[in-house]
């Protein structure tokens, strides 16, 4: 099956050239970031501990999760409320843990036999789930580039809000770049796209190239 890989850090562009790689190949997308947040906002609602894996992993096998252009967590519409800085806050602690990533990987290889392939994007896809995608792209930017396309997103303006949203950045790169299990890292025969000086659009064209 075709797998096209996209990790990268925290607003470095992954969902919205995801999007437009998938619809320019007629395959679908998959936001694994997304399972890790509903696994995430599940255990914020059950007050589960979040340095206790063993109860996350647990969790994470008990949900439905559905992820499309809408987020189902049990059948209940999560797409917005997974966005939240809450869920933003705690996401890479729970993510660090293995039983947690154990239970989507399975779920993120399920997927893609079942929908015959697909863009998939995340941090450790190229490097861990799918090492024999058929192209693997890591997406990078600068800090500030990123902090303002998330903050583009999230609708934040002004001094402070742009403040917190570069924190949050700082704070997940680290997290996700310095855990043990699956970390962020660029996948040894990835093509690594800087995109702080270029457009979206610029970027699809380039993975496109190399397709
Ligand atoms: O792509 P995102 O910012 O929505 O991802 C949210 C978090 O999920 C990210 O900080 C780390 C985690 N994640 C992960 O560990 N592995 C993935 N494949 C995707 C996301």
């Amino acid at each position: 099956v075709r797998v096209i890989a996209i990790d990268g850090p925290a607003g470095s562009g992954k969902s919205t050239v995801g999007a437009a790689v998938a619809d320019q190949t007629g395959l679908e997308v998959l936001d694994t970031g997304a399972m890790y947040r509903a696994v995430t906002l599940a255990a914020l609602r059950s007050g589960t501990d979040l340095l206790d894996g063993t109860a996350l992993g647990k969790l994470a096998a008990s949900l439905r999760l559905s992820v499309g252009p809408r987020v189902l967590l049990d059948g209940e519409d999560v797409t917005h409320q997974i966005r939240s800085p809450e869920v933003g806050a705690a996401v890479s602690v729970v993510a660090a843990h293995a039983p947690v990533r154990e239970v989507l990987v399975e779920q993120q290889r399920a997927w893609v036999e079942e929908h015959g392939g697909g863009v998939v994007e995340g941090r450790d896809i190229g490097t861990v789930v799918f090492p024999d995608a058929e192209l693997k792209v890591y997406l990078t930017a600068s800090p500030q580039a990123r902090t303002h396309r998330r903050a583009g997103e999230l609708g934040a303006t002004g001094a402070e809000q742009l403040g917190a949203v570069a924190e949050g950045i700082a704070e997940r790169d680290r997290l996700d770049s310095g855990r043990a299990v699956s970390p962020l890292q660029v996948a040894e025969d990835a093509h690594v796209i800087d995109s702080t000086a270029l457009d979206l659009d610029e970027v699809v064209k380039e993975v496109l190239a190399l397709l």
